[in-house]
């Protein structure tokens, strides 16, 4: 009897130190299952006497009860707690900032597109576009560079057929506009270029805006002047390095390159000159009438001084992160 009593007691702890219900499931088969001492001791009932039978059952049952009250407590208890850790699981903070909507923002290439237009219309410029697909006539010939002029191999040119390329630069543009329109003349012409070259600083896909300004009396000064004092707005710094450098270019004579400080040397950002007279002649401007200047900027170059970069190439990678930096 005392035995029996005893079993409350240990169920009792047993239970209390299950942490999840299949461990008090396997408590339960200790003590109330088929081979557990509540089982065994009904059976031994058959071997009591008479007098002993009503008693011990009497107290066997007892036990029983005492020990399915003790296993229902802790059940309750351990699905208490498993609510109580959900709840506060899947709890909600009312008070927490909301998710804010991805809203999109402008390539950084847009961006210094804009600004470079914005900045030239503010002087007086007019906006000029051309064909991304351009016949061989305009990308060379009528800029100076007739066939098998060594000249064309500083193009790396993507061809599409023996009369189309896709333009090697935005020079072409001068051409079309001063034959639709007479001087004077002022426009720059922004816009996508194609060339076989990849590096940090060359990309195949690149903008350049092309510059025109043909009227009387036009100088080499003035040219300096105008990209000088474009330069100074677009960096916003008064006392920029800027650097002329004498070059070639067949469309424009005298020629320079226009080089920037950067990394501790220079970069070059645009080719510019004096309107070649040959390039007049086939727009049938009177070169003793009117003069006038040409330049093309390299627009990723820009944006790669703008926002301090030494590599155009992440650009063109769709990388988000990188492209939503960017604010002019
Ligand atoms: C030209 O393309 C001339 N058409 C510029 C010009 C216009 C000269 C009018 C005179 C008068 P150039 O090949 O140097 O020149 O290119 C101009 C600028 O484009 C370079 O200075 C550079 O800033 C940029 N550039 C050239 N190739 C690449 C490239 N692969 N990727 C990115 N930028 C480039």
């Amino acid at each position: 009897m005392e035995d029996l009593k005893k079993l409350i007691t240990d169920a009792k702890k047993d239970f209390a130190a299950c942490k999840s219900l299949t461990e008090l499931d396997n408590a339960k088969s200790k003590y109330l299952g088929k081979a557990g001492p509540i089982t065994e001791a009904m059976k031994g009932l058959s071997k009591l006497s008479k007098g002993e039978k009503p008693k011990i059952g009497a107290l066997i049952n007892e036990v029983k009860q005492g020990i399915e009250l003790a296993l229902n407590h802790c059940k309750e208890s351990i699905q208490k707690a498993i609510l109580t850790k959900q709840l506060s699981d899947e709890s909600i903070d009312v008070s927490l900032p909301g998710i804010k909507g991805n809203s999109g923002s402008l390539h950084p290439i847009t961006l210094t597109m804009r600004r470079i237009e914005r900045i030239f219309h503010s002087v007086g410029f007019d906006l000029a576009r051309g064909p991304e697909i351009e016949d061989d006539y305009h990308n060379f010939t009528a800029l100076n560079i007739p066939e098998s002029h060594p000249a064309r191999a500083m193009h790396d040119t993507f061809y599409i057929n023996k009369n189309y390329v896709l333009r090697t630069h935005t020079s072409p543009v001068q051409v079309r506009y001063m034959k639709e329109n007479k001087p004077p003349l002022r426009i720059i012409s922004p816009g996508r270029v194609y060339r076989v070259d990849s590096d940090a600083t060359h990309s195949p896909m690149f903008h350049q805006v092309e510059g025109l300004w043909i009227d009387e009396n036009i100088n080499f000064a003035n040219l300096k002047g105008v990209v000088q004092d474009f330069l100074q707005q677009f960096f916003e710094d008064s006392s920029l390095s800027i650097r002329f450098r004498p070059s070639f270019f067949p469309f424009t004579e005298p020629s320079a390159e226009i080089d920037m400080s950067w990394n501790g040397g220079w970069l070059e950002i645009g080719g510019c000159g004096m309107v070649h007279p040959n390039v007049l002649k086939h727009t049938n401007i009177n070169k003793n009438d009117f003069q006038g200047f040409a330049f093309g900027l390299g627009v990723e170059r820009l944006a790669m001084l703008k926002f301090g970069l030494d590599d155009l190439r992440p650009f063109f990678t769709h990388d988000l992160r990188f492209l939503k930096q960017f604010k002019v």
